[in-house]
């Protein structure tokens, strides 16, 4: 008979930190956290003294123990809503100009280096590495157009072990001819690339991690019917979708003659099959009240990319509107519009925008926390499988240590568990990550310094 030690294949004991409630934050002390051999949190168990530990191990050896030391805890990982693979190339680069010429001027000739797939998988291997180190368990990336360089990211998210979606961009108009398709090339790769994935997953052993979405780069850059294929392409093989919505005023008026038929923008994407429960729609910046009432009725959700709506002087997106209306909304760092792959500063620079647009109703750190976990998950459609510590749910984690030997963050003695966590929430960074774990497994990241 099968015990319930046999099917345990890591305990953690100590502090463990996670989001309830986009209120709540739940700050479990002496917790015992139980993964079993799927990943999956098997059980949690709520205080347990140092003198109860062996009877509440149930029998499972104490060589799968990991005991957290004062100043270390675990945290779900995070969330990244928004990222493109190929811009990490120029990442803190190039912000001078606004979202059109920027894309012009530095985005479209980088991206064009990634019909060289060989330079793909050596820039989207440190791409991947940079984002896990960060704690970005689960990321929603763009890569390019191009359809082997695509499979080279997916073969790199794979090796690395990242949970991901990962989509081949579509563009067939208004783009440069050095970066353009035509639609049927765009449609036909777009199939092979969904093909592809399908195939690799079918040959591994544990639940995939990987996922290929659709992704129209935004509809200035998508015909009208590429978007009609690209709705059918989701629906056939019903995968989730992304693409960029009211990110800048010019992005809008262009968009809009266009496509002189849709409403406004949001209804673009909705008259062409691609605004669901399952799509994810970065930036939504200028967003008519219209325009967010068919978000939440359409259930898609939206990444708040509020770096890159600095860097590229786009604007600041209500996010107290959108949670107000119960509209999804999860965290993006959209590299390289922002210029870091790190949702730590994500959530900083989420909060600095809430204040900016209306300090009344600015993001508290419950809520930020929130955002760049639970409410990323909800947005990629994964609220049964990760974002907090749910039993049931698989093992993504962060083990941080707030007191690492070169830690940006000083924790003194009247610090609590409380305090030291949002220290490490607005002072930390990825020298508190001491290790990263997704389905369970620990991560080993290629090129980041050795860990405790
Ligand atoms: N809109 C269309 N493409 C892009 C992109 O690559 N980055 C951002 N921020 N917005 C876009
Ligand atoms: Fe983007």
């Amino acid at each position: 008979m099968q015990t319930f030690a046999s099917t345990i294949s890591k305990v953690f004991y100590g502090t463990l930190i996670h989001s309830i409630s986009i209120k709540e934050i739940e700050y479990i002390l002496q917790g015992l956290l139980f993964i079993d051999n799927q990943g999956k949190i098997a059980k949690i168990v709520k205080n347990v003294s140092l003198d109860k530990l062996d009877a509440a191990l149930e029998g499972v050896h104490t060589d799968k123990l990991v005991r957290l030391t004062g100043d270390q805890f675990v945290i779900p990982g995070f969330v990244d809503t928004h990222i493109h693979a190929p811009q990490y190339a120029f990442c803190g680069n190039g912000h001078d100009l606004p979202l059109l010429e920027w894309l012009d001027t530095y985005t479209f000739p980088a991206e064009s280096r990634f019909a060289d797939k060989d330079y793909a998988r050596r820039l989207y291997s440190k791409s991947v590495a940079r984002s896990l180190r960060n704690g970005t368990t689960a990321a929603c990336w763009y890569a390019t157009i191009h359809l082997e360089s695509c499979k080279e990211l997916v073969q790199v998210i794979q090796e690395q072990g990242q949970r991901a979606y990962v989509g081949k961009v579509n563009m067939n108009q208004n783009s440069p001819d050095f970066l353009v398709e035509t639609t049927e090339s765009s449609v036909r790769d777009t199939r092979a690339f969904i093909e592809y994935v399908k195939d690799v997953n079918s040959k591994i052993e544990h639940k995939p991690l990987v996922t290929p979405i659709i992704t129209p780069r935004f509809a200035i850059s998508c015909t009208s019917d590429l978007l009609a294929e690209l709705g059918k392409l989701a629906e056939e093989y019903q995968l989730p979708i992304q693409s960029h919505l009211c990110e800048n005023m010019n992005e809008i008026g262009f968009t809009m003659s266009l496509f002189p038929e849709s409403v406004n923008y949001t209804a673009v994407y909705a008259d062409h099959g691609l605004l669901n429960d399952r799509t994810v729609m970065a930036h939504c910046v200028h967003m008519k009240d219209e325009e967010l009432d068919l978000i939440k009725e359409k259930e898609a959700g939206i990444s708040h990319c509020a770096n890159s709506n600095f860097n590229l002087k786009s604007g600041i997106a209500n996010v107290r509107k959108m949670l107000n209306k119960e509209i999804k909304v999860g965290l993006g760092t959209d590299v390289a519009g922002g210029y870091t792959p790190s949702i730590l500063e994500a959530l900083r620079a989420s909060r600095t925008a809430s204040v900016a647009l209306d300090m009344e109703s600015s993001l508290v750190v419950a809520e930020l926390f929130y955002l760049a976990t639970v409410g990323g998950a909800r947005v990629m459609g994964l609220e049964d499988t990760i974002g907090n510590f749910e039993v049931g749910k698989e093992f993504d984690a962060i083990l941080v240590n707030a007191s690492t030997d070169n830690s940006p963050v000083d924790i003194h003695d009247h610090d609590t568990v409380e305090t030291s966590f949002e220290k490490y929430l607005f002072v930390g960074d990825d020298r508190n990550h001491e290790k990263i774990f997704v389905q369970g497994k620990e991560v080993r990241i290629p090129g980041a310094a050795s860990r405790k």
